[in-house]
């Protein structure tokens, strides 16, 4: 399999771009990292490499989640499926941040790596200073055998494939999608009933055809990255869960289209951001059709009082927003992984549009193994 992957991974396969390629490889890639962990009799999944027994796994107390930059993002993300199906306190950090604040390093806590190469210097440093002070750390990783990979305790494997684009598309599905598994592993060890795990697992199963669904909208997302691609700075905004699918939709935009581009929680807007709401600058919306729908709304309102433009990327139109990408609906839980989907389209037309060379954007590597 290594071998047929080293061979594909250098062709574009028909594709302009490694970019285009590795999004709409996307149905494959999640299909791949579930395939044969699913558990459906007991409504669980299995985990191989994690090295963590039931009865260690029920003794944690907190997750804590280490990464850098698009990885970073996706641990976000894994850090709310498992606070949900688990209920295990968790949040993420930029790699760096911990390492140099000294961070108070407490046996109750696993550590989670994050990485796509395996190789991120601030990452591993990390995973280092870690295993130095007695912690336990899991990686979730996609280049196998990786210096991470090697390092970390245990973890999960995100099986995406190789990513040869300097941004990171495919990876970040499959790594969100890879700590959904962790999420209800851990939380079916714990409080999470059959019933919950059973609709997860149908949901996670949906996935690879609801991926599909979006990419052909792509014609749609590409007229309308062409009629924002004119902006000289873009704001994302979300809620919660929407929140770091903001996050990973402005840095993708900005990455390879050089527009400026801010995420603020929806909620924040009013202590600050408001200020700078007008036509030019236009409002990228997450509204997932969840408990938070009303409070999403409401913001649109307000960016709408100020003659914000508004696309809203959501489950049912919207009726402040200017347009709205719509996304097959999932578990509220999963719909984080497919709302960040159309903005890898509508950041890579915006590239596009402008001329950029999208698959090695100015300035940026695909991976940092330097300080
Ligand atoms: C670089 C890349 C990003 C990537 C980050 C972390 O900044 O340009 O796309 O998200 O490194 O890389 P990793 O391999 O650790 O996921």
């Amino acid at each position: 399999e290594t071998v047929e992957w080293e061979a594909a991974s250098y062709d574009m396969g028909g594709h302009d771009t490694f970019m285009h390629k590795e999004i709409s490889e996307q149905p494959d890639a999640v299909d791949r990292v579930l395939r044969g962990r699913i558990d459906d009799r007991f409504s669980t999944v299995h985990l191989g490499g994690l090295n963590l027994d039931p009865r260690e796994a029920r003794t944690i107390r907190r997750i804590k989640i280490l990464g850098c930059g698009t990885s970073y993002h996706a641990g976000l993300i894994g850090a709310g499926l498992i606070e949900s199906m688990a209920r295990i306190p968790a949040d993420a950090e930029p790699a760096s941040e911990f390492r140099y604040r000294n961070p108070v390093v407490d046996p109750d806590t696993l550590y989670v790596a994050v990485s796509q190469s395996g190789e991120t210097y601030d990452v591993l440093a990390a995973v280092q200073e870690l295993k130095r002070k007695g912690a336990r750390v899991l990686g979730v990783v996609n280049v196998v055998g990786s210096a991470i990979a090697r390092e970390a305790d245990g973890g999960v494997y995100v099986h995406a494939g190789p990513e040869v684009c300097v941004v990171s598309t495919k990876c970040f599905t499959n790594t969100v999608t890879a700590f959904a598994l962790l999420a209800l592993h851990l939380g079916r060890i714990r409080d999470l009933s059959v019933t919950d795990g059973k609709r997860i697992i149908e949901g996670l199963r949906r996935l690879p055809a609801q991926i599909e669904e979006i990419l052909k909208g792509e014609d749609e997302i590409k007229r309308l990255a062409e009629v924002y691609a004119g902006a000289q700075s873009m704001m994302f905004i979300g809620r919660v869960r929407g929140y770091p699918v903001a996050l990973e939709a402005s840095l993708k935009l900005k990455e390879i289209s050089y527009i400026h581009a801010e995420a603020y929680p929806a909620s924040e807007l009013k202590h600050g951001p408001l200020a700078l709401i007008e036509p030019a600058l236009p409002t990228v919306a997450i509204v997932p059709d969840d408990d938070l729908l009303e409070k999403n709304r409401a913001a649109l309102e307000e960016i709408k009082a100020r003659s914000g433009r508004i696309l809203a990327v959501a489950h049912q139109p919207q009726e402040k927003a200017d347009h709205t990408i719509l996304v097959p609906k999932n578990e509220d839980e999963l719909d984080p992984i497919l709302m960040g989907i159309p903005l890898q389209l509508f950041a890579y037309h915006t590239a596009l549009a402008m001329g950029r060379d999208i698959d090695k954007p100015r300035n940026l590597a695909k991976s940092v193994t330097v300080e």
